[in-house]
């Protein structure tokens, strides 16, 4: 956060860092800390205060104002902090592996980082050598060090900080989003990524200098610290910097996700891969170490349509329980626009151009991971039907661990709610090398799977912030249809479902909300279960997917071991688990599935298990053999899913608060998941 002759108190600076802050909690929670500069102390040096501590922003929070010797009316012209919240990945949660780290007497270089550095054992090594010593178990710790070390080694005195942060990237394998803060540098903000997001947010009563920054390269041979002091920026064209005109105040505010800064501004710059961006005396200037022949040569201000209430809870005990509660209207918004219920037509503007190149290709692809992948299994039959292509699905881990065969004429889909997870990207980087056609289905705008794809949807469900994914499952679910109606729309003997289909996607936000009225019922049904250790979660067709998406929100919020089941397999193993105290819960609609559905009904009955049956209204068979029941309106069975799904959600959630757990905060996990 860089303030530019807008005066403001230390004390606003905090709030700024910790507001920022909670806001990103949902993707890492497990310590925090931040940095800003201090007081001049008696000698007049200038220095940087770390504040870190163990577990949530609110205790770090708390701690910021038990700090000696930091004035919290002090005012500050031009001020740079930097804050982070962690999710552990090299080291455990503490506070000296949480960020920022640091290097040097007084914390000459502070650094906080998203993402993994792969090589940080040789650079560590390297560093320890040269006298380094290390404090954090953490790969980010070779970051301020290596900084420092080629600080200390430079060979001319006015080095910029930029310049050294371009040294050190060069270094770097992995992935990273950094933000650099330094006592040399007081008041310049220095930032870089590679396959970790960041964004810039830029705030200005006055009209600014530019709407769109020039991205500059070094004309020099990058490898030698001398030139690199000394060569100058090429400048291509446009504007170099971004400045308010008039040279007033203008405000920057660097973060990995828009909801940090939203409410304080909505006009952000997306950077790319390798971008370093500086700001220095109030201005941002934007340059990459090369230039390619792919690259764009500037960043536009880009204005987000996000709307700060959308990342509040409003009246929900937890972001999780809104969002449920939101389907009605997101589901709505997947299809707004893009399906016309008159006509029956689906048009998808961002594949429309691609269509053509779709219909003829070889098999499509899709790949996500957790509950993203659940959505290309819950669509995988309807797809085969309506594009009558073959369909893969693929969880992104696997699909690169055995090394996949793909074509030129392959289609590869890249579900993914965040946009940013990292082996779903790394599948998107492998597909492209192999010039496939690549598709993404991702629910933040901006994000790197949306900008690194061909063409894509965007599945407008809104920001999801509980870490377990439910509204934009169900968005995922229906834009997959869509393709699917999209696709077959001249096919003379798909009229008849395709129409089905429309009718269903038309009826389902009505059919969502019955769902939704059923709460209470499975808030009673939550006490039954609440203190049972496993929960079986079993069905089959379409509603497969269901069992797999309920089974994994009940595991990763309610900590209770959980499986989903294919009721077709039963026999060959799960059964053996059944007896009179496995909690059992069966999904059975009335769908070409149901009479085998039946036959597993039987098998469990016959073995003294008490199924809880998810079935539709119309069926008065499945019944007779539950020992309970919840009954679903019915709509057609491709889209049953969409209302199946939205019970366990509910019944995850009960059982999560009846355990007393932290439903938006489940331990070990993250919002997104941008490591390996
Ligand atoms: C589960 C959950 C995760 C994510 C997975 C992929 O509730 O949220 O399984 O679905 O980490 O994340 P995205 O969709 O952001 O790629």
């Amino acid at each position: 956060y860089l303030n530019y002759r807008v005066p403001r108190t230390r004390k606003e600076i905090f709030e700024t860092l910790i507001k920022g802050l909670e806001r990103l909690e949902y993707r890492g929670y497990d310590s925090a800390g931040v940095a800003v500069d201090g007081n001049d102390n008696k000698d007049n040096e200038r220095f940087i205060k770390l504040v870190k501590k163990r577990g949530k922003v609110k205790a770090l929070d708390e701690e910021l104002y038990k700090q000696d010797g930091l004035d919290l009316k002090v005012d500050f012209e031009t001020h740079f902090g930097i804050a982070h919240t962690r999710w552990a990945t090299h080291g455990v949660p503490s506070v000296v592996n949480s960020h920022p780290q640091r290097s040097g007497k007084g914390n000459e270089f502070v650094v906080i980082h998203n993402g993994i550095i792969t090589n940080y054992k040789d650079l560590r090594k390297f560093l320890e050598s040269k006298g380094y010593e290390f404090e954090s178990e953490t790969d980010t710790e070779t970051i301020p060090k290596l900084i420092k070390y080629i600080y200390d080694n430079r060979e001319t005195e006015d080095i910029s900080f930029s310049a050294l942060v371009e040294r050190v990237i060069q270094q770097l394998e992995g992935a990273f989003a950094l933000v650099f803060k330094s006592s040399h540098y007081l008041g310049e903000a220095v930032a870089a990524r590679r396959g970790s997001p960041l964004l810039i947010g830029v705030r200005s009563k006055y009209k600014l200098s530019t709407e769109q920054i020039s991205v500059l390269y070094r004309s020099c041979n990058i490898e030698n610290v001398k030139n690199i002091c000394k060569t100058r920026m090429k400048r291509l064209d446009g504007s170099t910097y971004l400045h308010a005109v008039g040279d007033k105040a203008v405000e920057f505010f660097f973060a990995s996700d828009a909801s940090a800064i939203i409410e304080h501004t909505n006009r952000v710059i997306f950077l790319e891969d390798d971008d370093i961006a500086a700001v220095t005396d109030g201005k941002l200037s934007i340059h990459r170490l090369k230039r390619s022949a792919s690259d764009d040569p500037s960043r536009a201000i880009q204005t987000l349509q996000m709307e700060l209430q959308q990342i509040m809870k409003g009246n929900f005990s937890a972001f999780m329980q809104k969002e449920i509660f939101e389907q009605p209207e997101s589901v709505v918004n997947t299809m707004r626009g893009r399906v016309n219920f008159e006509n029956s037509t689906v048009l998808l503007g961002g594949l429309k151009d691609h269509l053509k190149e779709i219909r003829r290709c070889r098999r499509l692809i899709i790949i996500g991971c957790g509950t993203s992948y659940h959505a290309a299994v819950a669509t995988r039959q309807v797809l085969e039907e309506l594009t009558e292509l073959p369909v893969m699905v693929e969880l992104a881990s696997d699909f690169l661990d055995r090394n996949t065969p793909v074509f030129r004429d392959d289609v590869c889909f890249f579900v993914s709610q965040s946009g940013e997870t990292a082996d779903t990207l790394m599948a998107l980087r492998y597909c492209k090398e192999r010039r496939a056609l690549t598709v993404g289905i991702t629910n933040t705008v901006g994000s790197s799977i949306s900008r690194d794809t061909d063409c894509g949807v965007h599945i407008n469900a809104g920001p999801e912030i509980g870490v377990a994914s439910t509204k934009a499952y169900t968005s995922q679910f229906i834009s997959l249809v869509m393709f699917g109606l999209m696709m077959s729309e001249d096919r003379i003997s798909l009229q008849k479902r395709r129409q089905e289909i429309i009718s269903g996607l038309q009826s389902l936000p009505e059919m969502i909300k019955e769902v939704l009225s059923l709460d209470e019922k499975i808030h009673d049904l939550a006490l039954e279960l609440y203190k049972q250790r496993s929960l079986l979660v079993m069905g089959r067709g379409y509603n497969y997917a269901t069992c797999l998406e309920g089974a994994l929100k009940i595991k990763e919020i309610t900590y209770m071991h959980s499986e989903g089941i294919l009721a077709g397999e039963l026999k060959h193993g799960p059964l053996a688990l059944i007896d009179k105290q496995m909690p059992v819960i069966m999904v059975i609609m009335k769908d070409p599935c149901f009479n085998k559905c039946q036959n597993a009904l039987q098998q469990i009955t016959a073995r003294q298990g008490r199924p809880i049956i998810l079935c539709s209204k119309e069926d008065t068979e499945s019944s007779k053999y539950a020992y309970k029941t919840i009954e679903l309106p019915h709509t057609v069975d491709c889209l049953q899913g969409v209302l199946s799904v939205i019970p366990l959600q509910l019944l995850s959630f009960h059982l999560a608060v009846l355990r007393g757990y932290d439903v938006d905060f489940p331990r070990n996990l993250a919002k997104s998941v941008t490591v390996e």
